[in-house]
């Protein structure tokens, strides 16, 4: 299972690789709200940290518009990907984007009938949103199992993210739904790393290890062997 990271803060992402577990950032006009620079400066930024596709959202409602927004920021990098909105207009975007081999990922799918007419457009990611839905008493991620199960059975190539994840819980119900991707807000990743356990048994360790006699030396090359 693949992860991206849902944000736009580089020092968020440099982390996340330093930890080696990255595989794509996506973004969003939120999450690029928060950080106070141009989009472009941003989007080339994070496409030279990390090493996998980086969704840039285009935000015209119009086809041409949004075709025209997709070829800008795709010209950025070469791992941009181009974010699309899952309306009609999206749709008919995408399958002309999809054949001029422009990589699109579409956005707000919140129904498997959404996601389903999205890979058929072409989409090369789609992207349900699990926490929204869970906001409003829907079951999110029945949306991503229905999807798992469709691209499946008909061998549509489009990638699944996992999307508006909210806890760890739903990156594992996603890897077990059958998502390829899951993009995580950075805090989620970090809770994915944490465990009071590993914090308490760490504590334990450290102090029962001044107990070994040596211990200070211990690793020093030619250090003492009793
Ligand atoms: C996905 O690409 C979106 O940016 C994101 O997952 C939205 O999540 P939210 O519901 O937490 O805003």
């Amino acid at each position: 299972m693949k992860f991206f990271l849902d944000t736009a803060n580089v020092d968020e992402i440099r982390q996340a690789v330093a930890w080696g577990v990255l595989d794509g950032v996506t973004t969003n006009p939120t999450l690029a709200s928060k950080e106070g620079r141009s989009f472009r400066e941003m989007i080339e930024d994070i496409a030279s940290i990390v090493d996998g596709p980086v969704s840039a959202e285009t935000v015209s409602l119009d086809v041409e518009g949004m075709m025209a927004e997709a070829r800008a920021v795709t010209s950025w990098a070469p791992n941009v990907v181009a974010k699309i909105p899952m309306t009609g207009h999206g749709l008919t975007a995408v399958r002309r984007l999809a054949d001029e081999g422009v990589p699109t990922n579409v956005t707000l799918v919140f129904s498997a009938t959404q996601g389903l007419m999205a890979a058929k457009a072409g989409a090369t990611f789609v992207s349900p949103f699990v926490g929204r839905l869970d906001d409003i008493s829907v079951d999110g991620m029945q949306v991503v199992r229905d999807l798992a199960e469709i691209f499946t059975i008909y061998g549509y190539e489009a990638e699944i993210i996992a999307s508006s994840m909210r806890h760890p819980l739903h990156i594992i119900e996603a890897a077990k739904a059958g998502a390829n991707i899951a993009t995580l807000p950075f805090k989620v990743l970090e809770q994915m790393v944490r465990h009071p356990l590993t914090d308490a048994g760490i504590e334990r360790f450290l102090s029962d290890w001044t107990k070994v006699p040596g211990y200070a030396t211990a690793f020093q090359v030619g250090g003492p062997k009793r």
